[in-house]
């Protein structure tokens, strides 16, 4: 089942029809226009760990097996009905009762082409949605620290930086730092200030 609702779309007179939805299964050209947008992302350094992408088959197996895992919600961004990036929301497995209302907001990207319109801040705002729909209420997520506007965005959608972990991510023999964000989506404060 795809979770496509006709009624999502946004456009305004003038401007790029954007719209996010959940999806469960893949259809017509989206598996093929997600890896697209996925070697896109990583060829411009943003690639959800990956540093290099990699080859087709490989990508789509990866895409694929997210939509198998129980916990998992896959969301994708559409630039004029195009998949353009997209982000995962992981919920806890149902053992870890310690940790039942905690969630994570993970591998969030929108491809070059399809920045500046608005669709990772409603990529986010989905995955929140769903995260309070799914009886969630802390979200947590992790970002390296070159990764500029990613940051500015969680910033001015209420995350706040608890940490910061400076062998985050090893690049071509360097470490990189990395920014540990959380939310309470009821609008507390997580962590001191
Ligand atoms: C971060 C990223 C998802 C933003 O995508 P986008 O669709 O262009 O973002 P939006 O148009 O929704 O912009 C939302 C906010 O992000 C911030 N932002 C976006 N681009 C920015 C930039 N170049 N510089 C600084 N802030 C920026 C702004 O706060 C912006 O809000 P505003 O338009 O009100 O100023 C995209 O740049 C990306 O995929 N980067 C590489 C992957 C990545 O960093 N993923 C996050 C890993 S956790």
């Amino acid at each position: 089942m795809s979770a496509r609702n006709e009624r999502d779309v946004i456009q305004e007179p003038g401007q790029a029809a954007v719209m996010v939805e959940r999806v469960t299964e893949f259809l017509g050209p989206d598996l093929h226009d997600l890896c697209d947008a996925a070697e896109a992302a990583i060829s411009d350094g943003g690639g959800f760990g990956w540093l290099k992408p990699p080859p087709r088959h490989v990508m789509e197996t990866y895409w694929k097996g997210v939509l198998l895992v129980p916990e998992r919600d896959l969301f994708v961004a559409r630039l004029e009905r195009t998949v353009a990036g997209s982000a995962q929301l992981v919920r806890p497995p149902r053992y870890n009762e310690a940790q039942a209302t905690v969630g994570h907001l993970t591998t969030s990207f929108i491809a070059p082409w399809a920045r500046g319109h608005g669709l990772a801040r409603m990529v986010v705002q989905e995955v929140e949605d769903a995260a309070r729909a799914a009886g969630l209420r802390i979200l947590n997520l992790d970002v390296r620290e070159t990764q500029e506007a990613a940051i500015k965005l969680y910033e001015t959608m209420g995350y706040r930086r608890w940490g910061t972990h400076p062998h985050y991510a090893l690049i071509e023999g360097r470490w990189h730092a990395g920014h540990y964000f959380c939310k309470d989506l009821n609008g507390e404060n997580p962590v001191p200030a």
